[in-house]
């Protein structure tokens, strides 16, 4: 073999690798849409593939052809790969600035409505769902409030409908309620047991927690307000695209959308129907 060569050899059988494992992944991908109906085949490869690896050593297995196998034939395993394609991280008043500019350039439009119906998409374990609630309790507008918060993973669902939180996360969670403009005092929102915090019962009164999955499932109601952050990064353009149009069949006419930090509708499909209420906090107004 001529100098320099096994290097040359290396790197094609790197690429060559690769390739069949982004093949494999794609037939993991189909296998779950086709078997389960929980459609990940255009989520954003690389983060994929990374869940993907962690799931496959979890399981004792080396291959992702392994991992096909063994979720396409035990559902528990399916569970567990679910819990983990689905990442959960959140806080309350996750991005503070973001329910600050919320309280100032968006409350004071929804006072003008009779009745207001709000929709937490991919809510998670619900925090920012209370962090909601508490905010517009606040403002006076909770009353005339229905809050739809909806996910794909029915576990993180469940700890959403109980309202506990642990008691590690006030620390954080009262610092960002003060950035975000809480005009009262966190702790009275809640009662302290042991490492956990349960969240007042009121706070739920409004809110219907349901799953819903933003790839497959169809537009539900019509909405003055959909909040989506934290989400759309996990897609590619295509499915943000997909997303996107149901967001927009599911807005009234003036209706807010709220994003993540690292989310945008520029370069979208239905960017020519919004306008930037607050660009920097991702906050934008449906105006046709
Ligand atoms: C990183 S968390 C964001 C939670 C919260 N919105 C926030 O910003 O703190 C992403 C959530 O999106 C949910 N999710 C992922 N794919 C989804 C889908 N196709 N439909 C609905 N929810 C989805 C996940 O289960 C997870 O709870």
């Amino acid at each position: 073999m001529p100098d320099g060569m096994p290097e040359r050899v290396s790197v094609s059988e790197d690429d060559e690798k690769l390739d069949l494992e982004l093949i494999e992944i794609q037939l993991l991908t189909e296998g779950i849409y086709r078997h389960y109906g929980f459609d990940f085949r255009d989520y954003s490869v690389p983060s994929m593939r990374r869940r993907i690896w962690k799931r496959i050593y979890a399981e004792g297995l080396s291959t992702v052809a392994g991992l096909i196998e063994k979720v396409l034939h035990d559902s528990s395993c399916m569970e567990r790969l679910l819990l983990d394609l689905s990442i959960n991280t959140t806080a309350m008043f996750r991005d503070p600035t973001f329910y600050l500019a919320f309280r100032q350039k968006v409350v004071p439009m929804l006072r003008t409505y009779p009745y207001v119906r709000l929709w937490h998409a991919g809510c998670s374990t619900g925090e920012e769902v209370y962090s909601m609630a508490i905010l517009l309790q606040e403002e006076g507008l909770y009353d005339r409030c229905r809050i739809y918060a909806t996910d794909i993973n029915e576990a993180v669902l469940q700890k959403a409908k109980s309202g506990i939180f642990p008691i590690a996360t006030m620390q954080e969670n009262t610092s960002n309620y003060i950035t975000a403009g809480g005009t009262g005092t966190f702790s009275e929102y809640y009662t302290a047991r042991y490492d956990h915090c349960i969240f007042r019962p009121s706070l739920r009164e409004n809110v219907v927690f349901a799953q819903h999955n933003l790839v497959t499932d169809a537009s539900f109601n019509l909405f003055n307000v959909i909040l989506c952050r934290n989400v759309l990064i996990y897609f590619n353009t295509t499915l943000q695209d997909r997303v996107q149009q149901l967001f927009l069949d599911s807005m009234e006419m003036f209706g807010t959308l709220g994003l993540g930090k690292k989310e945008s509708i520029r370069f979208t499909v239905v960017a020519e129907n919004y306008e930037e209420v607050d660009a920097e906090e991702k906050i934008y107004r449906r105006i046709r």
